[in-house]
């Protein structure tokens, strides 16, 4: 109850604070004849992009329009990830070309969120050597930035948004959706888990959960606007309703938006296979709305490196969670990711998890070099992967996957799919491209109007990555 009234009490901050600037950026208007505008960069996951709809969101809601053209923009926003060396090297190097922009306006004020944002050492970087970036604030903070603005205005000083005290996200903010048709729901914030290799419980806190009620009035709200495909987002989906008074988990939850009447599918990420259980499967397979699609990160098929990634279930709790998939939903579409070069990670653990790709037969991996992140565990182990054996065990794990993924998609050619539109290719602005009821790519032929609608269409060839119609 507190929390309602606390997170009710936030909104209005918030909403206040974007009153203001709306004015302000109206009398800019009538001065100059110019409207201002916003530009936002978004990195990593789909957390991230759905984090970055809201802050579109309040950017409009502050009166800002959005430009794809960070040289014509009033504000610019960085909304970063951490997961790995290479996405937080990337998001440095661009906020550096941002010096040039402000170089140009130095009216122009320049915001860095996301993960990246959330980390001690990299906001110290950001205060010392990136003297022109204005703002830097965490996700649990992300609803701030009208707030932030106001603040900087006033004291005309850099602000570092200190860490939130109370985590709770606040309801019925605006949000600036990038598709008509496909839309992200957040469900939860945050992780508990604490994976040794893993950054994200550092960055973005403890798991809350989202009321099921503003949930369920979200997700049908976008089905009356025609949404057709929304994917309920938490770091760990199992864990949802663990921290709210009712007795509520993710099977329940799901089954309750399944009742919303409507032609749409609904999507979810990311599974924990440590809590990936029967009755989310059981609910799954007598859903009407929920796809037949699972993302269930394996990380690696070694049990001894399992275990020093602290992802507290084996392989064989993996393999009779996928038996239990596919013998309730036989056409599930099962994808995962993969760490390759853990520390410690010998050439027979490395077999392991080649062993259980054939063994399950993903339709699709996502495989990630393993990268060292300051503040966990994994990074300080003198045993780390050479740089040289992790590239060799990636190439032969892509190898595999290529193989399993193409004998997978084959067994799709001649077989009638429901297909979500997305609109004209663009490798091959002759052909349109969708995804099927279980998240994979065709190409087909048709008219660029069928975008954001549902299509049947028969793949006559396939690839490991794809499907087509010729
Ligand atoms: N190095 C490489 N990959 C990582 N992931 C998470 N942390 C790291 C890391 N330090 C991968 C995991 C996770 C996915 C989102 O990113 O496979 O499931
Ligand atoms: Fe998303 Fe994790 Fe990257 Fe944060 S660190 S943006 S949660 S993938």
């Amino acid at each position: 109850m507190q929390e309602e009234i606390g997170k009710k009490q936030k909104t209005a901050e918030v909403l206040d604070a974007c009153r203001v600037l709306r004015e302000q950026n109206e009398r800019f208007f009538a001065e100059t004849g110019r409207r201002k505008s916003a530009y936002l960069l978004t990195f990593g996951c789909q957390q991230n992009e759905a984090d970055s709809e809201l802050l579109a969101g309040l950017c409009e809601e502050m009166g800002y329009e959005i430009t794809r053209d960070p040289n014509e923009a009033d504000l610019i926003l960085a909304n970063t990830c951490a997961i790995r060396e290479h996405a937080e090297k990337k998001a440095l190097s661009i906020i550096g070309g941002f010096k040039h922009c402000k170089e140009q306006n130095p009216d122009l004020l320049i915001g860095v969120t996301g993960c990246m944002a959330a980390e001690e050492h990299r906001r110290e970087e950001l205060k010392k050597k990136y003297p022109y970036v204005d703002m830097v604030f965490s996700p649990a903070s992300r609803h701030r930035l009208p707030l932030l603005i106001l603040e900087k205005q006033a004291r005309g000083k850099r602000v570092f948004c200190p860490e939130e005290r109370d985590l709770s996200m606040p309801e019925g903010l605006p949000v600036l959706r990038e598709s008509s048709y496909r839309a992200w729901v957040s469900i939860m914030y945050g992780c508990n888990n604490f994976c040794s290799y893993c950054i994200v419980p550092y960055v973005r806190g403890r798991e809350r959960s989202r009321m099921p009620e503003a949930i369920a009035s979200e997700v049908e709200e976008l089905v009356k606007q025609g949404y057709k495909d929304i994917t309920l987002l938490g770091q760990n989906v199992n864990s949802y309703g663990k921290d709210l008074p009712e007795a509520i988990d993710f099977a329940d939850l799901l089954a309750r938006l399944d009742r919303i009447d409507g032609d749409y599918r609904l999507r979810f990420m990311t599974s924990h296979p440590k809590d990936a259980g029967k009755k989310l499967i059981d609910v799954m397979a007598a859903s009407m709305h929920v796809a037949h699609q699972f993302h269930l990160p394996l990380q690696s098929g070694s049990d001894k490196v399992l275990r020093e990634m602290n992802r507290r279930y084996d392989r064989e709790k993996y393999l009779a969670t996928v038996a239990y998939l596919k013998e309730k939903i036989p056409d599930v579409t099962l994808s995962t990711d993969i760490i390759v070069g853990f520390p410690g990670e010998t050439d027979e653990d490395f077999d392991d998890t080649l062993s259980i790709l054939s063994e399950v037969g993903f339709d699709q991996i996502y495989s990630f070099l393993y990268s060292p992140r300051k503040g966990t565990p994994a990074a300080v182990r003198a045993d780390q992967v050479p740089k040289e054996v992790k590239a060799a065990r990636f190439d032969r794990l892509l190898a595999l996957q290529n193989e399993i993924g193409l004998a997978n998609n084959q067994k799709l050619v001649g077989k009638e799919l429901r297909v979500l539109c997305d609109g004209v290719s663009k490798g091959n602005p002759d052909l349109l491209s969708g995804r099927t009821d279980g998240g994979k790519i065709i190409f087909f032929s048709g008219d660029p109007s069928l975008t954001g609608q549902y299509v049947t269409v028969t793949p006559m060839r396939a690839d490991a990555y794809a499907l087509y119609e010729t």
